[in-house]
């Protein structure tokens, strides 16, 4: 059998060159393994855990009025605005163009997403910009001190 000599002239001992590889192997499965994950995690769509159950979004006069605030709904954003007379309305935080958060806007009274100036009114229907279709409106109810938001028929 020949033996592998070194570049110092030394024989190359096998341990050393099976733990060189299973470095060597290693780093390469992290690195294929950081670019794979992501574009995973991207292509395949995320289980639903939206809750069918209500959905606490606030407290009772946590909201001033002409005010709104994004709470979680399952695993997407939900935004709850309490409009001028007091009331509420509640829908899915989530642009139905490109998938962006949407925010109200207390000076415009409109919902807006600011990645590509998509308009939606206070009903939730698109008044200007790229989004194909309204946003999804859920059903507000109070139970005792809380704002309960839950999937209801109002899309
Ligand atoms: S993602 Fe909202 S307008 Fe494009």
């Amino acid at each position: 059998m020949e033996k592998t000599v070194s570049g110092n002239g030394q024989p190359e001992q096998p341990g050393r060159r099976r733990m060189l590889g299973f470095l060597v192997g290693s780093g390469v499965m992290a690195s294929l393994a950081s670019f794979v994950y992501p574009i995973l995690r991207f292509v395949l769509p995320p289980q639903s855990g939206e809750l069918d159950a209500d959905t606490v979004a606030a407290k009772a006069n946590e909201l001033a009025a002409n005010a709104a605030k994004i709470f979680r709904m399952g695993n997407r954003p939900g935004i709850l605005i309490r409009m001028v007379d007091g009331t509420y309305r509640a829908f899915a935080a989530v642009c139905t163009h490109l998938n962006c958060t949407v925010q109200y806007r207390q000076s415009e009274h409109d919902i807006w997403c600011a990645c590509h100036n998509g308009v939606y009114n206070l009903q939730g229907g698109v008044v200007s910009g790229p989004p194909p279709k309204a946003l999804e409106q859920f059903e507000v109810h109070t139970r005792g001190q809380e704002i309960i938001v839950s999937k209801g028929s109002r899309s």
